[in-house]
């Protein structure tokens, strides 16, 4: 089994930008991407990722949101344009970030869902598809758990919070006896780990601590994240007598190679219950992402 793992695209057409958008707190959002982002993130190297994914040869793909900018319909019919390659819904999971979720109008029109939505489908939910977690038994003994930590928050802060509703659901999830011997992968936007102080300060997951815990007690094995344009690993533990959970985040997968750090995507192989993992960034010389070994 092969899953992809993609996130923070952050795509924004040109012109999809409107005066009266401006007027709510996409206002803040406009001047952090024109102010500080622009050129930073592309279509062009997220479709090269797109296209070294199909190269890859995986069988499920999941992106750890951040998909837009400013939730913006333009945007996210780009972004879907951009995906559209990979394949139906059946092998994505789509997961928002705060950027998808970034006004109330926009949770309020389910934009995100408009475009998203059908990739959130858990096994046996009769199709209704959308609710967190989202939990898919995948071939080769692999589970796969979205959670949902992305809502609206105050201007300028980019805040998570998984909630104890769904983190009692993902205990139920990975202690289910029909899955004691399988894989389980959990993927969320936000980051389990301590970034920089402003980052701290403004968005944070709230409630990392109690997630964190949760997969180290219940036995998930790899945790996906985004948020963190940064790519990052670690192993989480509770102790010496539970094993630990590898927790890594795949940096953005759009970002200009003329950029630091550049624009990366990951591939998960789980076979036998191992885990192995290929690191693929893009090449400045021709813009087209390679794989490593890590
Ligand atoms: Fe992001
Ligand atoms: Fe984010």
């Amino acid at each position: 089994m092969r899953i992809a793992h993609l996130s923070d695209l952050h795509l924004h057409p040109a012109g999809a930008l409107r005066a009266a958008d401006l007027r709510t707190r996409r206002l803040f959002g406009a001047l952090n991407l024109y102010l500080f982002r622009a050129g930073t993130y592309s279509e062009d190297v997220a479709r090269a990722a797109v296209e070294a994914v199909r190269e890859a040869g995986v069988d499920h793909v999941v992106v750890t949101g951040d998909l837009t900018n400013l939730a913006l319909p333009a945007e996210f019919a780009l972004a879907a344009q951009v995906l559209r390659p990979l394949g139906g819904a059946d092998r994505l999971t789509v997961i928002p970030g705060n950027h998808d979720r970034y006004t109330p109008e926009s949770v309020r029109d389910r934009e995100f869902e408009r475009w998203f939505g059908d990739t959130l489908w858990s096994d046996g939910d009769g199709g209704r598809a959308g609710s967190f977690p989202v939990v898919k038994d995948l071939p080769d003994g692999v589970t796969l758990i979205g959670l949902g930590s992305a809502g609206v928050v105050a201007p300028a802060c980019a805040f998570g919070r998984v909630g104890p509703a769904q983190i009692a659901r993902l205990a139920d999830a990975l202690d289910d006896a029909r899955r004691r011997d399988r894989f389980p992968i959990v993927a969320l936007h936000h980051n389990l780990h301590r970034r920089g102080t402003l980052s701290e300060a403004t968005g944070r997951l709230l409630d990392r601590r109690e997630v964190a815990q949760t997969l180290v007690r219940h036995g998930a094995r790899l945790v996906l994240h985004g948020h963190d344009h940064r790519e990052h690993e670690m192993v989480i533990s509770d102790g010496p007598d539970l094993p630990g959970v590898r927790v890594v985040g795949c940096g953005s997968s759009s970002a200009d190679p003329r950029r630091a750090p550049p624009g990366q995507f990951n591939v998960y192989e789980v076979s036998a219950g191992r885990l192995r993992v290929e690191k693929w960034r893009i090449r400045r010389e021709n813009g087209r992402f390679a794989p490593s070994r890590g």
